[in-house]
């Protein structure tokens, strides 16, 4: 159902889906470790799409841990709410994170995950939404993001690499993971004490 969902969505919009199917368990894994996810007491998830990240996420949360999601496009946003009824989601596009944070009543966020199609976005995009997540992370928290390897063919991939680099403090890449289609890696960055 879900791999159905998303390759339908990515006819649609490929540009703003930018996966033909959900991405595999391991790497979920690989995104949600590493990350002291378990001591993150304010955690968002942009771009969920179907929910695999999701799942690997809420189990490793704090017990006191405010989570929310977002995610523009509407009908997967609709599917997320019936899967993960317990979660707060928004349906909204990421560059509006600092107004969620209102809306969520907090200053600051210890750890992003982000399934954003970056390579996908126009420069303008990518910079108005990096900086905005930047800006919202507390001293010391982390953002994590996955890239294909084939996406180094698209301009987009280069661009954000560079981005990433002049943004953040620390930018650590993972092994390729493999098992996953197309493979891909993540980068874990991080926002200086
Ligand atoms: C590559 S899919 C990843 C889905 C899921 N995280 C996974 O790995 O299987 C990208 C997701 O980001 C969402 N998205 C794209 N642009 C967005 C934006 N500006 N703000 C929030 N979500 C966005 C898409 O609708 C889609 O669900």
């Amino acid at each position: 159902m879900s791999r159905i969902e998303l390759f339908k969505h990515f006819v649609k919009k490929p540009g703003e889906i930018g996966a033909v199917c959900p991405s595999s368990t391991y790497l979920a894994k690989t995104i949600t470790s590493e990350i002291e996810i378990e001591k993150a007491l304010n955690v968002v998830e942009i771009g969920p799409g179907t929910g695999v990240f999701t799942e690997k996420i809420i189990p490793n949360l704090h017990k006191n841990a405010n989570f929310f999601v977002i995610e523009l496009n509407k009908e997967l946003h609709l599917l997320f709410e019936k899967t993960f009824p317990e979660i707060k989601s928004y349906n909204n596009c990421a560059s509006e994170l600092a107004n969620i944070m209102k809306d969520q009543k907090i200053d600051s966020i210890d750890v992003v995950i982000s399934g954003l199609p970056w390579a996908s976005f126009p420069k303008k995009l990518q910079n108005e939404v990096l900086h905005t997540i930047f800006d919202s992370l507390a001293p010391g928290g982390v953002f994590t993001t996955f890239a294909y390897l084939q996406g180094f063919l698209m301009k987009g991939a280069h661009s954000f690499k560079a981005l990433l680099k002049e943004t953040f403090d620390e930018v650590e890449t993972s092994k390729t993971v493999w098992r996953n289609f197309p493979p891909a890696f993540v980068y874990r960055c991080k926002k200086k004490k």
